[in-house]
């Protein structure tokens, strides 16, 4: 529970809790359990049969929209006030992803019901190596968002990689002009999420942000920008984790941690579920957990989920309620099946009936929710993901899931 960190907002999740008590409970004590989980973090199996409650196209490929060629590689984040943001890459002329983009932005201020038309927030004019998303990352004490993305991320072209950085103090609404934030943390090049960035609810350092990625295909591995100042400087994490052999071209097999999503658990600790870029060990997700909020993310606390089978991709991970969840194309080689799971044990197991979101193609995911005080919120959670008939890059959808079966 996000309210958890505002004392204000604490005191009204409670009220409204006591009050949907005292309203409801009188049914019975199956409502008693329904409205009172969240808080009390003890989920039960049967408290928890998502399913898709609403699902839209936000955007398409194939110039219909505005002449772009692809959208792809989609984000959302909720703000503190309610709204949702979603975000993707609008591929002017091709679906490669080299080349010029604009960043696409849609909001939703009634929960996913309805969208704003397509604002271009940011424009790379016609660069060979253009911009790549990226993570959003919302400082909840501040009421800030940012968005993190790179420049010359394949050397087309170009020489040296920028990451980049803008930011809406309202909401969405509008945005800074983009700072270079390389000339702070060097231009080693770095490819932040996809997905959404954290803020730490949790000691060890509660309200830092967190933004995790990967370099290039040779030069890999998993490292994370870190902010005690809500987003005034930044600087990478001590120790990140390397790829095998370190610096030079990978075979399948070696080891290659890539496109990452970090969560925090209660316990205060950073889990970041990676990308297996060339199937080390299996075809499934590298799993890293950092107990030092991503100062360093030792070796020794690398492990492989093998019941999270992937085909190296971006998938979506999420702390709601208690409980986590995952999504991706749940297949060992090609991007179909986009897939929902859920754990109960903090991520150290899923239960065993996931569910399928769409079993046609699929691709990049990734996950938000809610946190205000309706009852609604804690019950839903929203998966973005590249959907299509033909192909995954066809379009980008937003599914709203309700995570108790009930709309
Ligand atoms: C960002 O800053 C770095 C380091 O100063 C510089 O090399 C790079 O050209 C800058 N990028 C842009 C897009 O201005
Ligand atoms: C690795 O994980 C263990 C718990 O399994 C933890 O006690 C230890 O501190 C971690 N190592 C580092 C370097 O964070
Ligand atoms: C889709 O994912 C589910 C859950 O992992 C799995 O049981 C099923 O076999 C998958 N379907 C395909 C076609 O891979
Ligand atoms: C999940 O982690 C929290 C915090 O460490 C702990 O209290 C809880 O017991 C864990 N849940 C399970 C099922 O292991």
């Amino acid at each position: 529970m996000r309210a958890g960190r505002d004392p204000k907002r604490r005191s009204e999740t409670w009220n409204s809790l006591v009050l949907s008590r005292r309203g409801f409970c009188l049914g019975g004590l199956l409502v008693l359990g329904l409205c009172c989980w969240d808080v009390l973090g003890v989920a039960t199996p049967d408290q928890v049969k998502p399913i898709i409650a609403m699902e839209q196209l936000l955007w398409v490929s194939g110039s219909v929209i505005g002449e772009v060629n692809t959208f792809r590689i989609p984000l959302i984040a909720a703000t503190p006030r309610g709204t949702l943001l979603a975000f993707s890459e609008a591929r002017k002329h091709s679906s490669s992803d080299i080349g010029a983009k604009f960043i696409a932005l849609r909001r939703s201020q009634d929960k996913g019901a309805t969208w704003s038309p397509t604002s271009f927030i940011v424009d790379d004019g016609s660069l060979a190596d253009g911009l790549n998303l990226g993570a959003v990352a919302v400082d909840w004490e501040k009421d800030i968002v940012f968005l993190v993305y790179t420049l010359c991320a394949h050397y087309h072209q170009c020489t040296t990689a920028s990451t980049m950085i803008i930011r809406s103090r309202d909401d969405g609404v509008t945005w800074s002009v983009p700072r270079n934030l390389s000339e702070d943390i060097g231009t080693t090049m770095f490819a932040p999420g996809p997905g959404y960035g954290i803020q730490k609810r949790y000691a060890p350092k509660k309200g830092r942000l967190i933004v995790c990625g990967h370099g290039t295909l040779t030069r890999d591995g998993i490292s994370c920008l870190l902010s005690d100042d809500h987003g005034l400087t930044w600087r990478y994490g001590r120790q990140p984790l390397h790829g095998i052999p370190y610096g030079e071209t990978k075979l399948l097999s070696d080891f290659n941690p890539d496109e990452c999503q970090p969560y925090e658990l209660p316990d205060g600790s950073v889990v970041i579920n990676a990308r297996n870029q060339n199937f080390y060990h299996c075809s499934c997700r590298i799993v890293i957990r950092s107990y030092d909020a991503c100062e360093t993310l030792p070796l020794e606390n690398v492990t492989f989920d093998m019941t999270l089978v992937d085909p190296a991709v971006a998938a979506g991970a999420l702390v709601k309620s208690g409980l986590v969840f995952f999504s991706n194309p749940a297949h060992e080689r090609e991007r179909i099946n986009m897939t929902l799971r859920w754990s109960f044990t903090n991520g150290s197991s899923w239960w065993k009936e996931p569910l399928q979101i769409w079993s046609g193609a699929s691709g990049y995911s990734s996950m938000t929710a809610l946190d205000g005080s309706a009852p609604e919120d804690a019950q839903s959670l929203f998966i973005i993901y590249e959907k299509g008939r033909l192909t995954s890059t066809d379009s980008v959808s937003v599914a709203k899931i309700s995570i108790d079966g009930k709309l």
